[in-house]
């Protein structure tokens, strides 16, 4: 593994692979309540400059559990917020904690934070990518298809930052798949890049719903505005009219397809209530995961 997880781009297949099973133990010893084999008194700085619920939690509770300590930083209660730039932030963090885990808008930050840093930095959401997310959704659908290979996995929605780590993601993971996204609202072209190197597992990109969803294993989407493009939401319900996850949709999919949704979700907007609390525990499961896969995340690059 490398020193930081600023973006899935970044991560081999084995790294990924790596993540899942660290995982995989660290929640089996956390369902026993045995202890986990790491060196107490880490801390980890949390700069948070959009919201959060999951994230913050869960990186706090993991910090709980690992025997060490959380800091939350906002721009609201921080010198970032009254402009002290990235690269002094990152030392001086740097001499204080053992980890940063940064929220923020331009993947730039996070790689110029990295950069700067001599602690691990990781990526809790940028426009870019949701790394964390994706590790969830990873270690999720395993767990309920007892294997990631071969899947067809289907997006439907923006092409927005968990778009991008999920085809990332999926397709170093060994599966297919297939993205439905109005035009004007396609995946990153760095993103569109990467799918075309790949050769082994197949990405298609349509703005059919329909033809995206056939045969899938497994059914994304996302809110239709993400955070910090709110003021476009009433010009992106029009563009995305058509695109919501329902059961018409559901229906073209492999019968035993699963629903997977980062939250918070728009119900009645990008997924429909009934598809949605049908798939609520396989939805809910996503969500705990991104505890266990955050633990395995810090637990490999603190370690030591
Ligand atoms: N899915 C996710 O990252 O949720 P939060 O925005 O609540 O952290
Ligand atoms: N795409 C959403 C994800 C939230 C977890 C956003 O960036 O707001």
């Amino acid at each position: 593994m490398k020193k930081d997880l600023k973006k899935l781009l970044d991560l081999s297949k084995d790294d990924i692979l790596l993540i899942l099973n660290t995982a995989e133990k660290l929640k089996a010893e956390w369902k026993e309540r045995r202890k986990h084999d790491f060196p107490p008194n880490k801390t980890l700085v949390m700069i948070f400059e959009k919201n959060s619920t999951r994230t913050r939690v869960s990186f706090e509770v993991t910090m709980t559990h690992l025997g060490g300590h959380a800091i939350f930083l906002s721009n609201a209660d921080s010198q970032l917020g009254r402009g002290e730039p990235i690269k002094d932030t990152a030392r001086v963090l740097s001499r204080y904690c053992d980890a940063i885990m940064i929220r923020t808008f331009g993947q730039d930050v996070v790689e110029e934070l990295a950069e700067w840093s001599t602690v691990p930095v990781i990526n809790g959401l940028t426009d870019f990518e949701h790394p964390c997310q994706l590790l969830a959704d990873l270690m999720t659908i395993r767990e309920h298809k007892g294997k990631l290979e071969g899947l067809k996995v289907c997006w439907i929605g923006d092409g927005n930052n968990v778009a991008n780590s999920l085809i990332v993601g999926c397709l170093k993971s060994g599966m297919n798949v297939s993205a439905a996204c109005p035009d004007g609202y396609t995946p990153d072209k760095q993103i569109l890049d990467f799918a075309a190197t790949v050769t082994d597992y197949s990405f298609e990109l349509t703005n059919d719903p329909k033809i995206a969803a056939k045969d899938a294993d497994v059914i994304f989407t996302d809110v239709w505005a993400s955070m910090g493009q709110e003021e476009e939401m009433a010009k992106r319900q029009k563009a995305f009219a058509g695109y919501q996850v329902n059961e018409e949709i559901l229906a073209l999919a492999n019968p035993k397809c699963m629903i997977q949704h980062c939250l918070p979700a728009h119900k009645g907007e990008e997924i429909s209530e009934e598809v949605f609390e049908k798939h609520a525990d396989e939805i809910f499961d996503e969500a705990e995961n991104r505890l266990h896969v955050q633990k395995a995340v810090l637990y490999l690059l603190m370690k030591n």
